[in-house]
């Protein structure tokens, strides 16, 4: 198979992940029929207006999230992923699955859902406490409120981390796009930038075609594809 072919002979290869690839482990994803975006409106609970009109309400959505998590495991897609170090590893899940499987370094370009950030002094900390015991947390510092260490809509990406997803894919030669619906900028536009800039073969591995910019699609779930697709044997 020719995306086979190409990842043997790559020098650089570079892997995006979207929720498609927590979906075994059972976190449901954004888009789609079961999609949280299908339940909820993210207006009402991932935007910074959100959590200014109703930090309870937004804490209480993530705190449900945090738990669904706390009891997920990694599946077959993020071992195979965490047993390719080699592999620069871009995702847009907040979960911490990949890191939990072993992958280190785990690009997280929309943050982590473990982490809280005090709105008033900006220090961080990570905290897997489920349920938590206040909502909204405080700040041990300085006493300010704490919000979900994620990204929400309208709101820049981590400068470090965009940074590092940006060069990654401007010197990949395979460009992996796994499950997600690539909908979603500016990191959608990653798999375009990869081809423009270092002619990467971008392969994707979702249940069905996303649109991305794909020059093979290998249709399926991510945790029945991968770990041969990945396999070095
Ligand atoms: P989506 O929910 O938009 O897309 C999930 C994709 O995974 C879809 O294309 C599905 O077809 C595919 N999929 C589902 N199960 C799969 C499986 N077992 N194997 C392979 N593919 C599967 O999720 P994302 O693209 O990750 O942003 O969404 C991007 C961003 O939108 C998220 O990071 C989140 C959301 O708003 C923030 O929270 C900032």
């Amino acid at each position: 198979m020719e995306s086979r072919r190409r990842l043997r002979g790559a020098r650089r290869i570079v892997a995006l992940t979207g929720a498609g690839v927590s979906a075994e482990s059972g976190i449901p994803t954004f888009r789609g029929p079961d999609g949280l975006w299908n339940q909820f409106r993210p207006e009402d609970l991932a935007t910074p207006q959100a959590f200014e009109r109703d930090p309870v309400l937004v804490w209480e959505w993530y705190d449900w999230r945090r738990a669904r998590i706390a009891a997920a495991e990694p599946n077959p897609a993020h071992r195979a992923l965490a047993a390719r170090p080699d592999i620069a590893l871009i995702t847009q899940n907040v979960d911490g699955l990949h890191a939990l499987a072993g992958s280190r370094d785990v690009i997280a370009v929309h943050g982590d859902i473990w982490t809280l950030r005090c709105v008033d002094c900006g220090a961080e900390r990570v905290d897997r406490t489920v349920p938590l015991p206040e909502l909204p947390p405080h700040c041990a510092a300085c006493g300010g409120r704490q919000r979900p260490g994620v990204v929400w809509f309208g709101e820049p990406l981590p400068a470090d981390a965009w940074r590092r997803a940006g060069e990654a894919a401007a010197h990949a030669d395979v460009f992996l796009v796994i499950g997600t619906s690539s909908r979603v900028q500016p990191v959608a536009g990653l798999a375009g930038l990869a081809k423009l800039v270092s002619r990467a073969w971008v392969v994707e591995v979702n249940l069905e075609p996303s649109g991305s910019e794909a020059d093979a699609i290998l249709q399926g779930k991510a945790g029945e594809v991968l770990p041969d697709l990945l396999d070095r044997g």
